[in-house]
């Protein structure tokens, strides 16, 4: 082996050592950042879906966790499955297109885990259906688009006090 080719195979070992090292201090850091452990996490929509997959992996990190539906039957199964995996878990009934059940529920949160600490604005409804057949009012659902984009998050006194 001639020395050009042994200082390039050094060159390149150093190369690839210093990406590992720089991807593992990366890793370290985001999450000694992201560190979800004793957190309190209120999730709307974590009843099925992607909302439940998050709250799965939330659990899982050690967040203590609050999720809504308007659906009680599912919600109760998203409970039952979050607890057999150890998570603890608060189950609220409430319909974010209202301001009134979204403050209580807010307090609710409050009241079992003091303050908020994270707040994943997941509630959501998706149209699916041939674009043949679909109508302009079928994309229509104003309450949840105004709550979703409205910023109305900020507004409910509750959740901004809750810091
Ligand atoms: N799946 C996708 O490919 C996709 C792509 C882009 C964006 N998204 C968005 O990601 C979010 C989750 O999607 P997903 O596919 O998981 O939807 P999903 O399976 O239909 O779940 C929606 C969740 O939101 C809840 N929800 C809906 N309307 C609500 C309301 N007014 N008040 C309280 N909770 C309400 C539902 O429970 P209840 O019905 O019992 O209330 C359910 O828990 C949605 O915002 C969706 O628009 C999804």
């Amino acid at each position: 082996m001639n020395l050009n080719y042994q200082n390039l195979l050094i060159f390149t070992a150093g190369i690839i050592g210093t990406l590992l090292s720089s991807l593992l201090l990366d890793r370290w850091w985001r999450e000694r950042t992201y560190d979800l452990n004793g957190k309190t996490v209120l999730m709307t929509g974590g009843s099925r879906g992607l909302g439940l997959v998050m709250a799965r992996q939330l659990i899982e990190a050690g967040a203590r966790l609050a999720i809504c539906a308007r659906d009680t039957t599912e919600l109760e199964r998203a409970r039952t499955e979050l607890e057999q995996r150890g998570g603890e878990v608060l189950v609220l009934p409430c319909n974010v297109t209202d301001q009134t059940q979204v403050e209580q529920m807010v307090q609710q949160v409050r009241d079992r885990f003091g303050a908020i600490n994270i707040l994943i604005n997941n509630a959501g409804t998706d149209i699916v259906g041939p674009m043949e057949t679909m109508t302009m009012e079928d994309y229509d659902d104003k309450p949840l688009e105004e709550f979703v984009f409205s910023g109305r998050w900020n507004q409910p006194s509750p959740l901004v006090k809750s810091h």
